[in-house]
């Protein structure tokens, strides 16, 4: 089930030579990547880490997979509210040459040097590494398909382990989603290793593609669903509007004359222990909202109003007017944050059982009241409005709208910005020096705290606004030097979901 070494290494050269190659191999390379615009730099990497995989492990057959990164173009901490999010996959991803083991050991090498490798056992439950570790992703992903099929009882003794080779050219902890394509191609070589194919039909995508935003949560983030189904089911040149709750997804195209253009702040998103806080504040604050709401709803109709997520705050859901929705839910919120005990007050309950209801991490601790308090008016509105202009985005491509998307987009960031709280100053530089140069819209993207903008460009304008934004932030606003910050702006083609070719 598995390519030949010497075949691999044949396609390889071929491809160099001639890129339009008719091999199996080649053509799922060539479906993969835009072999036109990148082919070299593609094969480059290809034949890099295969010179790294072959030193490392002693195989004669090997399979390749890979997943993409994604990135935002707009619906900011929507998901994991019930709310839609309209990400993109993106030229950018995690590849990796694999091999399956003939026991229950997992050995994952990675090109980059500062990725040390990792060793461990498929058992019923996987201890995880430290936080911040990079081997928490895989083992995240193996965990997590143990568990799915440990419900249809098959126990971790009926599986084999892997090797595997990762090198990754998204960047990392810039808000593209790097981590969660770790996870995403963690699974399929798992799938494949053990001849799984829940991966292979559009049902079975969308099933993994919950399952794994469910196991993510392994490393401690309290996210939602949109970077796992989204490297599994980006479309080629589609931006792709997802909803949860079930999980649905649509397509939309991208316009032909616009760019999309993303540019590092520099400033790191990592996963340290601290930085998970700042972002898990917020589904904290969220749930919170949501809870405040449900009583008073329910209070208000002498009813229990099903409301479990902000995202339940609708028509059809409630049975009650959307008018009235927002009458209600907006009169209940007040601007000034709440304590726990004032929201413990409301929910008719101690403190102590609503830390312990809304507040808790992973690994059980409760999240502590933050000094000023739960921002839920704030945190609510950005919510609401910001899956509203989810939906407005989709129409706006659908009609080729694309200044009223752009227009849509800047909203977003200033949501972001003064309700969510999840910008920072350079990532608000950023996107002001990106407006100044030419964009339609620009805002941050992903979780925050630093991380990436996103910017729609016109096509025509891209140089010139790629060199006016080096200019105006990396050089003068950072202070780098030119030959620095080459890598940190470049613009992104909407590229296929996730894939894996192991060979006939
Ligand atoms: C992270 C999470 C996503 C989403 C974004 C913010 O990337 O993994 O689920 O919540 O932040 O939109």
């Amino acid at each position: 089930m598995s390519i030949p070494v010497d075949q691999w290494l044949q396609m390889l050269e071929d491809a160099g030579s001639e890129p339009t190659g008719e091999s199996r191999i080649s053509r799922y390379l060539q479906s993969s990547y835009d072999f036109l615009a990148e082919g070299k730099r593609v094969l480059g990497r290809y034949s890099n880490l295969t010179k790294y995989h072959l030193d490392r492990f002693k195989a004669d057959e090997l399979s390749t997979a890979r997943a993409p990164g994604r990135v935002n173009l707009i619906g900011e901490h929507t998901d994991y509210n019930g709310l839609p999010v309209f990400p993109m996959a993106v030229n950018r991803d995690m590849a990796a040459l694999f091999s399956p083991r003939n026991d229950r050991k997992v050995v994952i090498a990675n090109t980059e040097p500062g990725f040390a490798e990792r060793c461990f056992d498929i058992e019923e439950s996987i201890p995880p590494y430290p936080t911040g570790d990079w081997g928490n992703y895989c083992k995240a992903a193996v965990q997590g398909l143990l568990d799915h099929y440990r419900q249809k009882r098959r126990g971790a003794e009926r599986f084999r382990g892997f090797e595997a080779t990762i090198d990754g050219d998204i960047p990392i902890a810039a808000g593209m989603s790097s981590s969660s394509a770790l996870v995403v191609l963690c699974a399929l070589i798992f799938l494949s290793s053990n001849r799984l194919d829940l991966h292979t039909t559009a049902e079975g995508l969308l099933e993994l593609a919950d399952l794994l935003a469910g196991a993510e949560r392994y490393v401690g983030t309290q996210g939602g669903g949109m970077d796992q189904a989204i490297s599994l089911m980006g479309a080629s040149g589609h931006a792709v509007k997802i909803d949860f709750f079930p999980l649905r997804i649509r397509t939309a195209p991208l316009p032909e004359n616009c760019s999309i253009v993303v540019a590092d702040s520099t400033v790191k998103a990592a996963k340290t222990a601290e930085a998970l806080d700042k972002y898990n504040r917020r589904p904290v604050e969220c749930r919170l909202a949501a809870a405040v709401l449900k009583r008073t709803f329910s209070e208000h109709y002498g009813r229990e109003v099903p409301i479990s997520l902000l995202g339940d705050l609708k028509e059809e859901k409630l049975a009650i007017t959307e008018s009235e929705i927002w009458k209600i839910a907006d009169a209940a919120l007040h601007e000034d944050p709440f304590t726990l005990e004032e929201i413990a007050g409301i929910l008719g309950q101690s403190a102590e059982k609503t830390a312990a209801l809304y507040c808790k991490r992973r690994n059980g601790s409760i999240f502590p009241e933050p000094a000023e308090g739960f921002k839920l008016q704030q945190r609510y509105r950005h919510v609401i409005d910001e899956g509203r202009r989810v939906e407005q985005s989709v129409r706006a491509l659908e009609e080729e709208d694309i200044s009223g998307f752009g227009e849509l987009m800047n909203r977003s960031h200033q949501s972001c910005r003064d309700l969510y709280e999840i910008s920072c100053p350079e990532l608000d530089r950023l996107v002001d020096i990106s407006r100044e140069a030419g964009a339609l819209g620009s805002r941050l993207t992903g979780a925050g705290f630093g991380g990436c903008t996103v910017s729609l460009v016109e096509s025509k304008q891209v140089e010139a606004f790629i060199h006016q934004v080096n200019k105006a932030y990396y050089r003068d606003y950072l202070g780098l030097e030119d030959r620095e910050f080459g890598a940190l702006i470049f613009s992104c083609q909407a590229a296929g979901g996730a894939s894996v070719f192991a060979g006939a």
